[in-house]
């Protein structure tokens, strides 16, 4: 299926939801050559789907053009260091970005995918105080910081995972997005489960859908993206310093570590001030978190 669609019938789904898929086609086509956006009610995992695409297998040739997939539900999402990202129908958006690209340099692109989401759902300009604000935790994490009072908390509202394939010399990368929409009340185990409890889009955005958060999304992601392949993450380290949410925090790293964070530098890497100096933390099997919460998560439940 290659053609944009608008609509998707699904006999298991009473109520379809209504992607804006014609209209991001339109808004794209133009800056994406060969683009397509297509919306499955059901797949494993959007990012598995992609690579497997671009890598094509015997009898069916390799497909290395740009695409949207977007998926109602996933039956197998997946997240950094081999975690399971868990999703409902509706109460999650989940969707993939493949697309081929040649950056002179890698460093920092799933920053830039997180600062973009972070810009389009909360513009800086926009704040207001005492309203929720989207923070950024290193290297891909989407933080819901929600204001001070009884419920002031710091709860993760999304993520993302960044894949790239080569084949005859074109390297593809597949960027996969997940964010919680609606909060609906997650199974005890679940949630207990989980070191950081999730964060909700409409906590920040009442009466948004996934649709609608799609549409948000995506194209300034594009422009991010391509602007990332021309000028690298130096443009973006003052955008993620203003949404840094480790910044001046004690940090337990997984290589048994930890020290103070200070934001991000030239390349992406986070600079972690420890006892033996300043170190650069560049690995994406090292993972981060803030020293006074519990061990990290092994599935990470959606709304
Ligand atoms: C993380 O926080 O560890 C990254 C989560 C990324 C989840 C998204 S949902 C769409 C895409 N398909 C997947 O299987 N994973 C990403």
């Amino acid at each position: 299926m290659t053609a944009p669609k608008g609509k998707v019938m699904n006999s298991s789904t009473p109520e379809p939801i209504r992607w804006p898929a014609e209209a991001l086609w339109e808004a794209l086509a133009a800056v994406l050559p060969g683009f397509t956006v297509e919306v499955l009610p059901e797949i494993d995992s959007t990012n598995s789907e992609l690579m497997r695409r671009f890598r094509g297998s015997p009898g069916i040739a390799p497909r290395p053009e740009p695409t949207l997939l977007v998926a109602e539900q996933q039956s197998a999402g997946r997240g950094r260091l081999g975690r399971n990202w868990q999703s409902r129908r509706g109460a999650s958006l989940t969707f993939s970005l493949g697309l081929p690209l040649q950056p002179a340099d890698w460093s920092g692109l799933s920053l830039v995918a997180g600062i973009s989401v972070a810009e389009s759902l909360e513009p800086l300009a926009l704040r207001k105080p005492g309203a929720p604000r989207i923070g950024l935790k290193w290297p891909n994490d989407l933080w819901l910081q929600l204001p001070e009072g009884k419920d002031a908390a710091e709860r993760k509202l999304g993520g993302i995972l960044v894949e790239t394939a080569s084949w005859e010399g074109m390297r593809y990368v597949v960027i996969g997005i997940g964010i919680n929409i609606d909060p609906v009340d997650l199974p005890e185990a679940t949630a207990a489960m989980a070191a950081v409890p999730p964060g909700c889009l409409r906590d920040l955005l009442p009466g948004v859908d996934t649709p609608e958060a799609l549409m948000r999304i995506v194209p300034p992601l594009v422009q991010a993206v391509q602007a990332f392949e021309q000028f690298g993450f130096a443009p973006f380290q003052s955008r993620f310093a203003a949404r840094d949410v480790l910044a001046g925090r004690v940090v337990d790293l997984s290589d048994g570590s930890s020290g103070t964070a200070h934001s991000v530098g030239e390349n992406g890497a986070l600079l972690v001030h420890t006892a033996n100096g300043m170190k650069e933390i560049t690995s994406s099997e090292v993972s981060v978190r803030p020293s006074t919460h519990g061990a990290a998560a092994k599935d990470t439940p959606a709304c």
